[in-house]
């Protein structure tokens, strides 16, 4: 028999129970043996829960039970998760989490930790949701020399860009649903500040590009300055807005890395990703560009990819999965004033002054829009290029448009 814990019986953990139940039959059949839930911890009491037999309220109970194999911890952050998962993996039991924060964060220690432990550290969770996407990566992409992935990474934010402009909900509005829902975090200025989205695409970048890259190397821009204005504008020649976290390898080994809302055309699949639905485009230098596609966040789709590692692991306790990456560096990660592309800008200036100082531009128009009001998309250009052109012009908003 092979015992879990959940630590954490939020959005993600009951998920997690109640796929390991109502699945039971399957999981036990694809796992040739049993899979049973021993202990649920959290800080809250649910006297009415049909697991209540279970809850525990110290971790040195399943730490200090030998009969616990894996640990799934579902609690969230980087402190006390960082915490039970170092002691879980020490006391020699697997852990599988959704946590992007911790992963993202000490990613890099808790998987040497599990290596010299004899066992498993396995996060599919904690990026796409329920999308299939780390695993695909490392082992069906393992033939190609990746080059750059592209992803709308964050459920919370896509689905309140995508109730703004289809709904007319306000912002806050949107974003009450979006917790109700289950998907934004616990303080949902992650999601709504990109940093969500932003340890998500360290871990992709991790696993792509073979070194830990730090959330604090990653320049993030979140979706709070994108106004109706803009997805009014950016409608009007077919884009859409969208929150994207890219990672493209340079030449030299570097990685560019950067999260930031984007103008997306219609002709790129990412464009018609919408509500909690994520999206990742991954380019190989073999397979050319494949996308990954589903729920980005909510309780089952969430279980689905923690339970998946749960059966990897049952399947054979200790088998080295190899799914490590090696150290980071204060280098290894370069902005993004090296990429060229097309840009969209919202500015106080005549249509001829856009062209005076931005050259062939492409005017957009939108209903309402005041006096003085210029949209435009300008030809492919560095940032930095970009902001030589418009210095000392008051901008309303910039936004990359993706080429
Ligand atoms: P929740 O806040 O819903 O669940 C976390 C649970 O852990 C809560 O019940 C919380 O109690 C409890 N908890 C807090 N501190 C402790 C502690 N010290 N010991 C035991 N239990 C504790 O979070 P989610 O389920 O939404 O998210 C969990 C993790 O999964 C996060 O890392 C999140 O980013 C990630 N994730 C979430 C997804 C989603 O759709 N929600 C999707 C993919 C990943 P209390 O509420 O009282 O603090
Ligand atoms: N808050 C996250 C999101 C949960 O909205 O994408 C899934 O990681």
């Amino acid at each position: 028999m092979v015992q879990v814990a959940i630590l954490g019986f939020g959005t993600v953990g009951s998920g997690v129970a109640e796929v390991l139940t109502t699945n039971g039959g399957l999981i036990d059949q694809r796992v040739n043996d049993l899979v049973r839930l021993k202990y649920i911890l959290d800080v809250r009491d649910f006297p009415d829960s049909p697991y209540k037999e279970r809850f525990v309220k110290d971790f040195s109970v399943i730490e200090n039970d030998p009969e616990v194999d894996i640990v799934v911890e579902t609690i969230g952050g980087a402190k006390i998760a960082l915490e039970f998962t170092t002691r879980a993996l020490k006391a020699g039991k697997s852990v599988v989490t959704s946590n992007k924060e911790l992963v993202a964060t000490h990613g890099y220690e808790l998987l040497q930790l599990a290596r010299e432990h004899g066992c498993s550290y396995l996060f599919e969770a904690s990026v796409g949701g329920g999308i299939p996407i780390l695993r695909p990566l490392t082992s069906c992409l393992a033939a190609n020399e990746l080059e750059q992935i592209t992803g709308i990474l964050n459920g919370t934010t896509n689905y309140i860009l995508t109730r703004m402009i289809r709904a007319g909900l306000t912002f806050e509005q949107a974003l009450a649903e979006a917790q109700a829902n289950g998907y934004a975090e616990k303080d949902p200025t992650a999601d709504v500040d990109g940093h969500d989205a932003c340890r998500k695409i360290c871990i992709l970048a991790a696993l792509a590009f073979g070194r830990h890259v730090y959330p604090d190397q990653v320049a993030t821009q979140g979706i709070r300055d994108v106004t109706l204005e803009d997805v009014a504008y950016a409608d009007s020649v077919g884009y859409k807005i969208k929150l994207l976290g890219r990672a493209i390898r340079q030449p030299d080994g570097k990685v560019c890395a950067f999260v930031a809302p984007h103008l997306v055309p219609a002709s790129n699949p990412l464009s018609g990703v919408e509500d909690v639905f994520n999206a990742i485009s991954v380019t190989g230098n073999a397979i050319g560009d494949a996308m990954f596609y589903g729920r980005g966040a909510g309780k089952l789709p969430t279980a689905s990819a923690v339970v998946a590692d749960v059966i990897d692991i049952a399947k054979d306790l200790k088998r080295d999965r190899r799914n490590d990456w090696g150290p980071g560096s204060p280098d290894l990660v370069v902005s993004a004033d090296c990429l060229t592309s097309p840009w969209y800008v919202r500015a106080k200036l005549s249509a001829v002054q856009a062209r005076e100082r931005c050259g062939d531009v492409q005017l957009l128009a939108r209903n309402g829009a005041p006096a003085g009001e210029c949209a435009f998309l300008t030809a492919p250009m560095t940032e930095p290029e970009l902001l030589e052109k418009l210095s000392g012009v008051e901008t309303d908003s910039i936004l990359r448009v993706l080429a």
